[in-house]
């Protein structure tokens, strides 16, 4: 089974607008899909899916054994997107969902303080690779991106060096600003949608 997470150092660094819409568009896709909430503070991704009344099942598990409790929980499904709450808070939830996915990504702005934060996610997912039986696929999503900005293509290059940068790049849009609470509609057809199969594409960790 694919499981995503998605993970990063702060809060509001896009992690459950870009695992909504990630869930959304794998959904659109066809796949059965299963949203975890892992964020013990915010709920956010369970408080989203209640207000809109998604189809798609979402459970609040924000625990430290999620590594061990995934399989279960997603039994049926075919992927499972994971939200998770700022590593600086809650790094024992991150460390068990980053001990869980397949394919973990990290959301950043194409800022210095978002590049900044990088190196030490990179570094959670190295300390906690010797615990899994194989190493997973790690990759950057720049969002937020101002269209046609020379900062995304700066950071885009910097971030290559540490880590795998999908090329889809989401926008600083009103879309994603005000999605939270609303039904998410054709996922597909944003750079969520774009994104997926190259994440499917980024190769294991070394
Ligand atoms: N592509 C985007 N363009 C503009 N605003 C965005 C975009 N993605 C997310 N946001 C906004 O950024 C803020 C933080 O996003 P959120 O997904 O809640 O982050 P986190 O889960 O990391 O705390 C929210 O107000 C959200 O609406
Ligand atoms: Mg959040």
């Amino acid at each position: 089974m694919l499981s995503i997470a998605v993970v990063n150092l702060k809060g509001g660094s896009t992690k459950t607008t870009s695992a909504a819409y990630f869930l959304h568009a794998l959904a659109e896709s066809g796949l059965k899909v299963l949203g975890v909430d892992a964020d013990p503070e915010n709920c956010s991704l369970v408080r989203w899916s209640d207000l809109a009344s998604w189809s798609i099942p979402v459970v609040g598990l924000p625990v430290k054994d999620l590594h061990q409790r995934l399989e279960s929980i997603s039994d049926g499904f075919d992927v499972a997107v994971i939200d998770t709450p700022p590593m600086e808070s809650g790094r024992g939830i991150v460390t068990s969902a980053v001990r869980a996915a397949t394919h973990i990504v990290v959301p950043m702005s194409p800022t210095p303080m978002d590049f900044d934060r990088l190196r030490a996610v990179l570094d959670l997912v190295d300390d906690v690779t010797p615990l899994r039986s194989q190493p997973p696929a790690v990759a950057v999503l720049l969002t937020r991106v101002v269209t046609n900005s020379a900062s995304a293509e700066a950071y885009s290059a910097a971030a290559n060096e540490l880590v795998p940068v999908l090329p889809a790049r989401v926008a600083r849009l009103e879309r994603f600003a005000q999605a939270f609470g609303c039904a998410v509609e054709n996922a597909l057809n944003t750079a969520y949608g774009d994104a997926l199969p190259q994440l499917l594409d980024v190769e294991a960790r070394a």
